[in-house]
């Protein structure tokens, strides 16, 4: 295995609860970017958005990983927000870092669990289904080119999960 692990996936899929998991399970260090942004800044995910903007967030997104793959860090399971792949650029720096796995759940099981957030700007107002729907069009390429390893999350506990992520292959 490479030196860190890292998630992504759509809002919902499950990074930040299985990256948890998993940290203990391997003896890892646990790291969650939204977190961290939020530490760093004082203010909520939605604040940012409201009064910086969404690009001033991906740009946070984008110099904390920077700042990882420059500091060499190493042993981390990191659990990164559901846009930060979006970016090209990002999914390079990741790719850098380690073992990037595409967390996959399906429209079905988003939206059951998404359904009432209030914490996550881009899923506000309207429905919530065509919302993930929307950004999922635009994003699942992007998820599937950042990760060396998909799997799908449906119905699997996280034993499971950690046992097709030790396979081999993607
Ligand atoms: C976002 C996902 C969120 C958070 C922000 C934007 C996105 O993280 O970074 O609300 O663009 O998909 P989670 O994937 O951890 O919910």
């Amino acid at each position: 295995m490479k030196r860190n692990i890292i998630l992504i996936g759509f809002m919902g899929a499950g990074k930040t609860s299985f990256g948890k998991w998993l940290a203990k399970e391997k003896c890892m260090e646990f790291v969650d970017t939204d977190e961290m942004i939020v530490k760093s800044q004082g203010v909520s995910i939605p604040e940012i958005f409201e009064k910086q903007g969404e690009e001033c967030f991906r740009d946070m997104e984008t110099a904390l990983i920077r700042k990882f793959v420059e500091e060499g860090r190493n042993n981390l399971v990191l659990s990164v927000g559901g846009g930060l792949p979006v970016r090209k650029q990002n999914r390079e720096l990741l790719k850098e870092l380690g073992l990037v796995i595409y967390l996959r759940a399906t429209v079905d099981t988003l939206c059951e669990r998404l359904r009432g957030d209030t914490g996550r700007p881009l899923l506000q107002g309207g429905d919530v289904r065509n919302r993930i729907l929307t950004l999922m069009e635009k994003r699942a390429a992007l998820y599937e080119d950042g990760a060396e390893r998909i799997i799908d999350t449906d119905g699997r506990t996280f034993e499971e999960i950690l046992e097709k992520m030790e396979e081999d292959r993607k």
